[in-house]
């Protein structure tokens, strides 16, 4: 991370000339998507945000609460990935909620959409870029672990993503390490903050383990129960891949998932995107209101 943050600020200064041809090389291979995408919104907005919210499926309420100050559309930057699902708007809300800088991801993409699994990390590995040291990924999500109801709110403690590649295949050593440590994807500090936050709040905030699919169907009864025997809590078509792609850049990551229906066979109701918006918009208020005060603790 140190490693491309000085290589930015000798692109960005003007001093590429100083670079080594192999760093030039190596920089270029790896993130001149990213060093372009961050080009073109440093074009649009010199804001630099402390913390990153990536807002789920249906959790965008969130963004009403910010006193924005700028705010750009996935469709204004070259060569970005576009959302193309019905509840994901597309944009990046810079400004300040509860008086810290943050930027904001209405809408992000998923590997579902047709999209590498680097393009998907992309908006999140430029939310670090632009200055993010904090990030909350949030996500709509199917209750697995049986004790859950449709509109719980989940702490994700940790992950498996062994159903879908990896989001660090290729050249990427100057994001981060070849192989990096994943023991501890989801800061611990951050955590006991979500569940003071939501002790204060008087919020049943559960911990647990989400596991990501690729989508974009939904699970079978079958693959429910494996998925519980593995030890998942829930499951989702996003956010692991993000909060890997994160770890390997250093950046302190935190999760929540809003449990908007019990998975495949848990409920005998057939599931669908509405059901999983309805959910999110009924808890959106309790979810707005964690999200308000963990910002307001960082
Ligand atoms: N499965 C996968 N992804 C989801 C679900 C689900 O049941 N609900 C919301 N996102």
């Amino acid at each position: 991370m140190d490693d491309l943050k000085s290589l930015l600020q000798k692109l960005e200064g003007g001093r590429g000339a100083d670079m080594e041809f192999k760093e030039i090389k190596n920089f270029f291979a790896v993130t001149r998507n990213l060093f372009e995408v961050l080009k073109e919104i440093r074009k649009m907005t010199d804001f630099r945000p402390e913390i990153g919210v990536v807002l789920g499926s249906g959790l965008g309420g969130l963004i009403d609460e910010v006193e924005i100050v700028e705010a750009i559309p996935y469709t204004a930057i070259k060569s970005f990935p576009r959302s193309t699902v019905d509840g994901h708007k597309g944009e990046y809300i810079f400004g300040y909620l509860e008086e810290k800088p943050v930027v904001l991801m209405s809408g992000r993409v998923h590997y579902y959409e047709g999209y590498s699994m680097e393009q998907v990390v992309m908006p999140v590995r430029i939310m670090a870029l632009l200055g993010a040291e904090t990030i909350l990924l949030t996500n709509a999500a199917g209750g697995v672990n049986k004790s859950f109801k449709p509109g719980t709110l989940m702490c994700i403690n940790d992950h498996i993503s062994s159903f879908v590649p990896s989001p660090l295949i290729g050249p990427n050593d100057v994001l981060g390490e070849r192989f990096p440590d994943m023991s501890s994807i989801y800061n611990k500090d951050l955590t006991k903050k979500l569940h003071e936050c939501a002790e204060k709040l008087g919020i049943d905030l559960k911990d647990g383990v989400y596991l990501q699919t690729s989508g974009p169907n939904y699970e079978t009864p079958a693959e429910v129960r494996m998925y519980s025997m593995l030890g998942a809590d829930a499951v989702g078509m996003s956010t692991a891949c993000e909060a890997m792609a994160l770890n390997h850049m250093k950046i302190k990551v935190a999760g929540i998932s809003c449990i908007t229906n019990m998975a495949t066979g848990i409920s005998d109701k057939p599931l669908s995107h509405e059901e999983v918006k309805e959910t999110a918009d009924r808890v959106g208020k309790e979810f707005r209101e964690l999200v308000k005060t963990f910002i307001s603790k960082l």
